[in-house]
């Protein structure tokens, strides 16, 4: 039994959040933590919502709301979405807490007493109107490659090209409009990430020899270009303040943390939040998860998830960021990264509202479709596509028909025949050890891909698992064995039950609701048993004869045609068809 840390990219405050984004992050921890569970390891998993920087100012600009207020709401619903989609956070916090400001109030004093902040002159746009000096991404104009007349100083959207906002024609202010803009000095503090680079180098060399491809080659990549100092404050009015102690003078001037500068912090942040909401006699401690009591890094393994944009921050400046404090905060262990999910081969936009949105997923149907679907084809090697056609596919096969379907007609055939108990009798022969076997066989390959973190090749072999128990009752058919030896068909019919019960109890990672479904479906006292061993995946005996059971309704409805022409006519289907 382990301690498993586990963090989920923060999801930005500033919208509802795409299918994309879901199992790019939140979904595939859930489904590891749940697993992790189920083995019997301590699990912390954390996540929040990522609340600062100039996406939620400008959100809340346009919600017409003070930004503070916007961001109260936006969190509480997507808390509500990802409750509905049943992610198990043991906390899911807010980067703008005051356990996260603290925190990362005590990480920039200490970076700065170990001679890795500094402070630096900049030259940045300046308001007029607005009073203000401006970020890139509150100054608009004209791009000067393509001509789109919205471009903002960052990039622009239409042609993608990277911007310089002197590089706008005819710049103005986004906030207010006004084009009465000037260049102003102004002091901001600088994280001296290039003192850092050796150390980050040292650390990924010793630490990633078992991530995925995708995240030590991002990671890599990154260094190669070479570490460069990052400037860490901006001027805006929603942050983590400059702490006066330190830097009176950019405090006075209301200058705040960059966004990736406290997000990552609030990994920890959530930590404690998580510890001070522990009810009164009920012991949490956030920091052992963070570092050891005797100075060291705590015994803990800790597992990152995050889509690739997100690979640089997780694996080269958080850890430079913790590398520079001098104490032995725990850094990740592994970093479990992903690929894009498109819609129908373009992009999710979250600006253009173009796919599905985690609440209207919720809205059509259940959690436990969405959640098999996305992870039986989550992008971990490469890129991959949602079509509502691969999903009514593999909804309707893998989930209706393999898996609803064999516990409907199994419980229902036998309470039809043999009424309301676990059918007795019959002597397990070469079929049911051959099932065994098989079983335990491919248990132990879904956990070696779940030990590794191999969702789809997971997801395969819990739909392989599924397989083998309808293939067995078509072999064994008690329909016709029922006819000449109703002991057979009650030792068959026992056996299928077993297997339901065994796939209640391992597909729990992936379908909770419908796990506790199959799993009430007996009346067997005590049954928490969180796992199965290969053993009893052999035997197929947990559920004896004479059990009481249900028949509970319909595990999956299939989709229809016209349920798939309603949803494409919804959300946009096929653009080419
Ligand atoms: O890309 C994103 O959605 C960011 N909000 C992820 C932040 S992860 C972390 F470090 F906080
Ligand atoms: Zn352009």
């Amino acid at each position: 039994m382990a301690r498993h840390l586990i963090t989920s990219a923060l999801p930005y405050i500033n919208g509802i959040k795409h299918l994309g984004n879901m199992v790019g992050s939140m979904l595939p921890a859930d489904v590891y933590a749940r697993y992790l569970r189920d083995r019997g390891h301590e699990v912390l998993y954390i996540c929040a919502t990522d609340e600062h920087g100039t996406p939620a100012e400008l959100a809340a600009k346009e919600a017409g709301l003070p930004v503070d207020i916007f961001c109260a709401q936006a969190h509480d619903a997507q808390k509500a979405i990802y409750d509905g989609f049943e992610l198990s956070f043991d906390h899911f916090g807010r980067s703008s807490s005051a356990q996260n400001r603290d925190i990362t109030q005590r990480f920039a004093r200490t970076l700065n007493e170990n001679g890795f902040i500094e402070e630096r002159a900049v030259r940045q746009v300046y308001s007029l109107d607005d009073e203000r000096f401006l970020p890139d991404r509150y100054i608009i104009g004209t791009c000067p490659h393509c001509g789109y007349d919205k471009a903002r100083g960052d990039q622009c959207e239409n042609c993608t090209r990277v911007l310089d906002p002197t590089d706008l024609i005819e710049p103005r202010s986004a906030i207010s409009g006004s084009s009465r803009l000037e260049v102003r000095e102004t002091k901001h503090l600088f994280l001296l990430q290039s003192k850092l680079a050796g150390e980050v180098e040292a650390w990924i060399d010793a630490s990633s020899g078992d991530w995925p491809n995708l995240a030590s080659s991002i990671a890599r990549k990154w260094l190669t270009e070479g570490l460069q100092d990052r400037s860490i404050t901006r001027d805006l009015e929603w942050g983590v303040p400059v702490p006066a102690d330190t830097w009176p003078e950019l405090a006075a001037e209301g200058k705040v943390f960059y966004v990736w500068f406290d997000a990552p912090i609030e990994y920890i942040g959530s930590t404690k939040e998580w510890s001070d909401a522990a009810a009164e006699g009920e012991s949490r401690d956030w920091r052992s998860w963070w570092y050891a009591a005797d100075g060291g890094e705590a015994p803990v393994r800790y597992t990152q998830f995050m889509a690739k944009d997100n690979v640089p921050f997780h694996t080269v400046m958080f850890p430079a960021t913790q590398l520079g404090t001098r104490e032995p905060w725990k850094k990740v262990d592994y970093v479990k990264a992903f690929n894009w999910l498109n819609y129908y081969g373009g992009k999710f936009s979250t600006s253009q509202r173009r796919g599905i949105f985690t609440d209207a997923a919720l809205e059509i149907l259940p959690a436990d479709y969405w959640r098999y679907f996305l992870m039986a084809n989550a992008p971990e090697s490469d890129d991959t596509s949602f079509t509502w056609e691969l999903f009514t596919s593999s909804v309707n096969k893998d989930l209706a028909d393999t898996l609803g379907n064999f516990v409907n007609r199994v419980l229902s055939f036998s309470r039809k025949r043999f009424g309301d108990a676990v059918p007795e009798g019959g002597t397990p022969g070469a079929a049911e050890a051959k099932l065994g076997e098989q079983i335990a066989t491919l248990l132990g390959e879904y956990e070696g891909h779940m030990e590794t973190l191999q969702f789809r090749k997971a997801a395969q072999a819990l739909r392989a698992l599924w397989s083998a128990g309808n293939s067995y009752l078509e072999e064994k058919a008690p329909w016709m064995e029922i006819k000449t030896s109703p002991e057979g068909a009650a030792l068959t019919l026992r056996t299928a039950m077993n297997l339901i019960h065994l796939y209640a109890v391992i597909s729990e990672p992936f379908i909770p609701a419908s796990a506790r479904a199959m799993r009430a479906a007996f009346a067997l006292p005590g049954d928490d048993a969180p796992w199965v061993d290969a053993e009893q995946a052999r035997a197929l005996t947990t559920v004896p004869a004479g059990t009481a059971f249900t028949v509970p309704p319909v595990l999956f409805a299939k989709i229809t045609d016209d349920d798939l022409a309603a949803y494409t006519e919804r959300f946009g289907g096929d653009p080419d068809a």
